[in-house]
């Protein structure tokens, strides 16, 4: 979950670190520290709890003139939100950065003698005594002996004392990229930080050892032979990861929405129907299944259960969707007759990895859906389906969950042409919907003043309710998450048929009800749950198509979205529930790109 940037080359290394640490701010934000060889070539260490901004106003960048050294942002796992529980961590010679976890710290501090010793809580500290303890001049073997005996997941990025202008990197499990560019050497956690560098870059492979001079980066096997980087190619752009004028990630990212759709879709339609051959994908994937399993964390996982509720009908099999942190750890129903579906923006959140690998060791053929090229989960996946939303950078998920849907909505089309569910006139025009969604959303947001101001009486309330049926039940399940992540109001979704086995209980006057009542067929039905909670004195905010009949009075604010399909009101519902969580925290005066105590890719469990 925390960030880590690397450099070593001809250029001000504090800057660069810096910057690269504000670009990598939304992985982890409780303190930030780097380390970097002075015009002495001694390290110096500077690290502060809060933002990057504390950490930058700490470095005296005007004495600055190094030019090798790391920076991490941190998510607190192992120990409070301090000072010395910041990174980088020193140990001897060693000064070490870490993602992820060490999970057999406890017996490491036992086995090398480091109780009493220790200047932090935290198991990064044990592992920067461990790797020291193994140093004796040759930085590669150090660092095979110390993977030997760590257990848990990590990306370290390590400089030793004797060793100026060095960099190491080793990770298993969390993420590391590097480039070797004109302006040096670098060494992410994730792809945003170099974008501003290239657009060329390799995954550092698991159980690889990674290093960084000014002049070139070499990469090995764990037993110290040279190996070479298999280069990737990213189409990100540096505007894709800035502000551009926008006051938040997260509104530029929902603006986003419209464009991010039509580059996920438009490539895979071929004579009116959806064709997926340029991603390697064989017909066969989805005509020998007996069941789809869908896995996912968070908005990617709601994303799966919108795709449930729209394709289950559709193709006449079992289509479940199971969060994959209970997935990794149950006995999942799967075969080699099931295709699993892994949805994830970044690729790397960790259960969904797990759940891949679980998925994979029962015969189950793999999809994923994801928005990072080159991810742990697009690597290790049979196959993959980019989504192209571009970089991601606001905590709470909108853009990747559009084209999450978009990328599903298409698989299921093609699926039930593959099945003889849809004719070719069906599935043609089953896209034509999908493409109306696009001016849908456009309507949405150029109208964004009015959930502004339908705010005013949410900000106020310590809950909020959203309530459907069929699919917008399944919307209003991200609804509530988005709200509650970034407004801090507590939100929690109904089944809007299930409200009178429990739900109705905590309606009471004035209690917001954000109610969505797009699909025909229930729509009578979903109508007298809302009477239901107005005459308990719900404050009701209704969302409807168009040409919905509604008694005057029956709801406080009426938001109507463009009269399209019902199959795919999603994509203009997700613009307003969206833009209700972003007004509402904004309201509250919250940091709505980076929400307390969350971050972006959750690669600890
Ligand atoms: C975190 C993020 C969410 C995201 C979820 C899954 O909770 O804050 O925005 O939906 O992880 O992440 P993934 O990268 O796997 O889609």
């Amino acid at each position: 979950m925390c960030g880590i940037i690397g450099y070593s080359g001809p250029l001000e290394a504090e800057t660069i670190l810096l910057d690269g640490l504000s670009q990598l701010e939304y992985r982890g934000y409780d303190s930030a520290g780097i380390a970097f060889f002075d015009t002495a070539s001694n390290i110096r260490l500077i690290k502060r709890t809060g933002k990057v901004a504390a950490l930058r106003e700490a470095c005296d960048l005007e004495k600055a003139g190094s030019h090798c050294g790391i920076g991490h942002t941190r998510w607190a796992t192992h120990g409070g939100v301090t000072d010395a529980n910041a990174h980088p961590h020193r140990a001897g010679r060693v000064t070490l950065i870490h993602n992820g976890i060490i999970e057999n710290y406890h017996d490491l501090t036992e086995k090398f003698g480091l109780e009493g010793r220790l200047a932090s809580q935290t198991d990064s500290e044990v592992a920067a005594h461990v790797l020291d303890s193994f140093y004796n001049g040759d930085p590669k073997a150090a660092i095979k002996s110390l993977t030997q005996c760590v257990e848990g997941s990590y990306g370290f990025c390590i400089m030793f004392d004797d060793r100026p202008g060095e960099i190491y990197g080793v990770r298993r499990v969390s993420p590391l990229v590097a480039a070797y560019t004109r302006s040096g050497a670098l060494i992410a956690s994730d792809l945003t930080a170099l974008i501003p560098y290239t657009r060329k870059y390799f995954v550092v492979p698991e159980d690889h050892i990674v290093k960084l001079t000014g002049y070139k980066i070499a990469l090995y096997d764990i037993n110290g032979n040279p190996v070479s980087p298999q280069i990737m190619e990213v189409n990100w752009n540096m505007d894709s990861a800035m502000k551009n004028g926008f006051p938040h990630f997260m509104l530029k990212e929902i603006h986003e929405q419209p464009e991010a759709l039509k580059n996920t879709i438009l490539p895979r339609i071929s004579k009116g129907l959806p064709d997926f051959s340029d991603d390697g994908i064989d017909d066969s994937l989805f005509a020998e299944c007996d069941r789809i399993h869908m896995v996912a964390c968070g908005t990617a996982m709601y994303a799966g259960m919108v795709a449930r509720a729209l394709m289950e009908p559709v193709l006449r099999i079992p289509v479940t969707v199971t969060i994959a942190s209970e997935f990794r750890y149950a006995d999942p129903l799967i075969d080699q007759r099931t295709l699993v579906i892994i949805i994830s923006q970044s690729g790397e959140t960790i259960d969904t990895l797990a759940a891949l690998r679980l998925a994979k060791s029962y015969g189950s053929k793999t999809l994923a859906i994801v928005n990072v090229k080159g991810s742990t989960i697009a690597r290790e996946s049979d196959f993959v389906l980019y989504t192209h939303a571009g970089p991601e950078i606001a905590v709470a998920s909108t853009k990747a969950y559009s084209v999450q849907l978009a990328a599903l909505y298409m698989i299921g089309c093609r699926m039930a042409l593959v099945r003889g569910k849809f004719t070719d006139k069906e599935a043609s025009s089953f896209l034509l919907g999908l493409l109306d969604a696009v001016p849908a959303m456009e309507a949405m947001i150029a109208r964004k003043e009015e959930e502004k101001n339908l705010v005013t009486h949410l900000i106020n309330q310590p809950d909020a309710f959203f309530m459907g049926r069929g699919l917008d039940y399944a919307f209003s399940l991200e609804g509530a998450l988005k709200l509650k992540e970034i407004s801090y109001i507590h939100a929690e979704a109904c089944a809007a048929g299930e409200l009178k086995h429990g739900t109705i209980a905590l309606i009471a006057s004035n209690v917001p009800v954000i109610a969505i009542a797009t699909q025909e067929h229930v729509f009578a039905k979903m109508i007298s749950n809302v009477r239901e909670v107005k005459a308990r004195g719900a404050f009701v905010i209704l969302l409807t198509k168009e040409n919905a009949v509604v008694d005057g009075g029956l709801a406080d604010i009426h938001i109507r979205i463009p009269d399209i399909d019902d199959r795919f009101t999603v994509f203009p519902i997700a613009v307003i529930l969206q833009l209700i969580a972003y007004y509402a925290s904004l309201g509250k005066n919250l940091d709505v790109d980076q929400p307390r105590n969350l971050a972006k890719s959750v690669t600890v469990e």
